[in-house]
C-alpha cells in the first residue's frame, strides 16, 4: 500500500534533461556534479526518446535540454523533434558554443521553442578568465544575434559572482545593444563547482546591493525608452532571511534525468548520500511515485525543528535538501539560510568571510582547470 507522501505526488510538470556533462567550457560554478567524469556512460537516442515518451504519459509539460552543453549531442534535433511530436514545451539551455545558423535552422524546422544563452561577463577579459576560453565570449555575441535573427526571443542569462557583478551596468548595457528580450542576473548558487570554489565567488551584501539598485536604475530607463527588456536579478540566498521553496518542493514538479540515467529530484542531488534509481532499471512511473528517493522528502513527515512546527512549512518545504546536506552534513535538518535554523551562524560566517576576501580570478581558473584533469583522468 502506499504511503501518505506517495499518494500525494501530482505529475512532474518539468523535466530537466541532462544530455551530457561534456562541456567545452570550464566555468567554476558549474552545476555538473564535481566527480562527474565518474558517472556512467551516456543514454543513447533511443533511450532519450524512451525517457521523454515515458515523460510525457506522467504529465510532464516542460522539458529542458541542458548539460553541460547539450548541443555536444549531434542528436539534439532529432531529440527536440520526438519532444515536439510528444506535446511537450521544449527550451535549450546552451552556452552557444557549438552553435551556428545551420543548426538554429535546424533546431527551429525540429519544432525547438525556446533558447537561453549564457554570458560570462559583459568583456572578453573576463569571459575568458572564468569560461577558460578566448573565443567564447564573441561566438555568444554572434549567437545570440543569430538566435534572435530566426525569430527567437532572445533570453541571456547571466551568473553573477564577485567577479563581474561590479559589472552589471556594462553587462546590461550589453544586452540592450544585442536586442534582449529579457535578462536573467542571477547571483550563484553554492553547488557542486561552485560549492568548491565558493569562496572565491561569493560577493559581498554590498555588492549585491549595489547590483540590484543598478539594476533598479536600468529598469526605470528602459521603461521611460519604451524598450521592452525584462530584467530578473536573483538575491543570493546566503542573504536572505528565509530559504528557496526549492524545487517547489522535493519530488513535487521537478524531475531530473542525468546524462547516464539517474533520476533525481533536483540537479544537485547527486551530492547527496543517497542512491537514485536509473531509468535503465526501472520505468519512469515507478520512480516518481515509489522510488524510495523521491519520497524521502516529500509531504512534511520527515521534518525536524525547528521546520516541523514552522507555519511557513508548506512555503518554503524547509529549504533546500542539498545546501542542508552540504552546510551541515544533515539533508533532513532545517535549510542553514534560514534565520530560525540553529546552524544559520554557518552562512553568516561565510558571508562574513566573503566581504573581506578576494582570491584572484586567475586562480579560479587554474584551479578549476587542474581539478577537470585530475577528474578526467580518472
Ligand atoms: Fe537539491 Fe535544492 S538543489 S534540493
Amino acid at each position: 500500500m502506499r504511503t501518505h507522501a506517495e499518494l500525494s505526488a501530482g505529475a512532474p510538470l518539468w523535466l530537466l534533461a541532462e544530455l551530457t556533462y561534456r562541456c567545452p567550457l570550464q566555468c567554476p560554478y558549474c552545476s555538473n556534479p564535481v566527480d562527474y567524469a565518474r558517472h556512467g556512460e551516456e543514454l543513447s537516442t533511443e533511450q532519450w526518446r524512451g525517457v521523454l515518451r515515458e515523460a510525457r504519459a506522467l504529465g510532464a509539460a516542460q522539458l529542458g535540454f541542458s548539460g553541460g552543453e547539450p548541443l555536444v549531442r549531434q542528436d539534439l534535433e532529432a531529440l527536440v523533434s520526438e519532444a515536439r511530436e510528444l506535446g511537450f514545451y521544449t527550451n535549450l539551455i546552451t552556452s552557444g558554443v557549438g552553435l551556428n545558423e545551420a543548426r538554429i535552422a535546424a533546431l527551429r524546422d525540429a519544432g525547438l521553442d525556446h533558447i537561453q544563452i549564457s554570458l560570462q561577463a559583459a568583456d572578453e577579459e573576463v569571459s575568458a578568465a572564468v569560461a577558460g576560453s578566448a573565443k567564447a565570449h564573441g561566438r555568444k555575441l554572434a549567437m545570440a544575434r543569430a538566435v534572435k535573427a530566426a525569430g527567437y526571443p532572445m533570453v541571456l542569462n547571466v551568473v553573477l559572482h564577485r567577479h563581474n557583478i561590479d559589472d552589471v551596468d556594462r553587462l546590461i548595457a550589453l544586452c540592450d545593444e544585442l536586442g534582449a528580450d529579457a535578462v536573467e542576473l542571477a547571483t550563484c548558487q553554492y553547488y557542486g563547482w561552485a560549492r568548491l570554489n565558493r569562496d572565491g565567488l561569493l560577493p559581498s551584501r554590498e555588492q549585491v546591493a549595489r547590483a540590484e539598485a543598478v539594476t533598479q536604475a536600468w529598469r526605470e530607463r528602459l521603461a521611460a525608452r519604451g524598450r521592452e527588456m525584462r530584467l530578473l536579478f536573483v538575491v543570493p540566498d546566503y542573504y536572505a532571511e528565509r530559504p528557496k521553496a526549492c524545487m517547489g518542493g522535493w519530488g513535487a514538479i521537478f524531475m531530473t534525468v542525468a546524462p547516464d540515467g539517474a533520476v533525481l529530484p533536483c540537479h544537485s542531488a547527486r551530492e547527496l548520500p543517497m542512491t537514485f534509481p536509473n531509468v535503465r532499471d526501472a520505468s519512469l512511473e515507478a520512480i516518481w511515485h515509489r522510488s524510495e528517493a523521491f519520497n524521502r522528502f516529500r509531504g512534511d513527515g520527515w521534518m525536524k525543528a525547528p521546520c516541523r512546527s514552522c507555519d511557513e512549512r508548506h512555503q518554503d518545504y524547509g529549504g533546500c535538501r542539498c545546501q542542508a546536506y552540504l552546510l551541515t552534513g544533515d539533508p533532513a535538518a532545517a535549510d542553514p539560510v534560514c534565520s530560525k535554523s540553529p546552524e544559520h551562524r554557518r552562512i553568516e560566517e561565510a558571508c562574513a568571510e566573503a566581504a573581506h576576501r578576494s582570491p584572484p580570478l586567475e586562480h579560479l581558473t587554474a584551479r578549476n582547470s587542474a581539478n577537470s584533469r585530475l577528474i578526467w583522468r580518472g
